[in-house]
């Protein structure tokens, strides 16, 4: 039986196990872990789902700002499922939670870069609709959802790191 808990620290290395097998060793050069590295994950966002032999799945979401307005919303990924125990609904439990724990918590906006063909079955439709970038990385694949209607009505401009929102108040600070 799959069950969804919260990630624990000591999940850390099947976690990697199972993103190495799903995506290949490579997985960190891509553009959506630009956003990742350095910086901690959403707060009660990290989960994984469990069989009786372990960790079959994960999914985390990380902070991001967008545009000018240093508008919050979530970066999801990466959703991954262990190669032997994919198509059996996994994938779906992880997302249908972590979007459900998300609005719980007062989120209001997901973004992600990913196959739209498996994410548009999640609400998921492109964020070049509304002006959404992220340098380095197509239209094609980066994809939003609202969690609040109306969330990203009018919002637009480039994804930011969490951690660089921090420095443009500093600058603002000393101007
Ligand atoms: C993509 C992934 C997270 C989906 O999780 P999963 O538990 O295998 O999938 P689910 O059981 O929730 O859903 C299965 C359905 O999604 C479809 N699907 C799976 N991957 C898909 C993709 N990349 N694009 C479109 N559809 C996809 C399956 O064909 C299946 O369709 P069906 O229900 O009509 O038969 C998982 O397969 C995985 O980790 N893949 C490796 C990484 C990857 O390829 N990522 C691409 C997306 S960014």
């Amino acid at each position: 039986m799959i069950t969804i808990a919260e990630q624990l620290p000591e999940d850390i290395g099947a976690i990697d196990r199972i993103l190495d097998k799903a995506f290949g060793p490579a997985r960190e050069d891509k553009t959506s872990y630009a956003y990742r590295l350095g910086i901690q994950p959403t707060d009660d966002l990290s989960f994984v789902a469990r069989d009786e032999d372990g960790i079959v799945g994960t999914l985390r979401f990380w902070p991001v700002y967008i545009g000018n307005d240093a508008i919050s919303a979530l970066l999801l990924g990466p959703l991954g499922v262990a190669p032997k125990r994919q198509n059996a609904g996994i994938g779906k439990a992880l997302m249908n939670h972590g979007h459900r724990a998300a609005k719980k918590l007062g989120h209001s906006a997901v973004l992600l870069v990913g196959d739209r063909d498996y994410y548009k079955n999640f609400g998921y439709s492109s964020a070049s609709a509304h002006a959404i970038i992220m340098p380095g990385e197509g239209p094609s694949r980066l994809l939003c959802r609202e969690l609040t209607p109306g969330a990203l009505d009018g919002v637009n401009g480039t994804i930011m790191r969490a951690d660089a929102v921090h420095v443009i108040s500093s600058r603002q600070d000393r101007a």
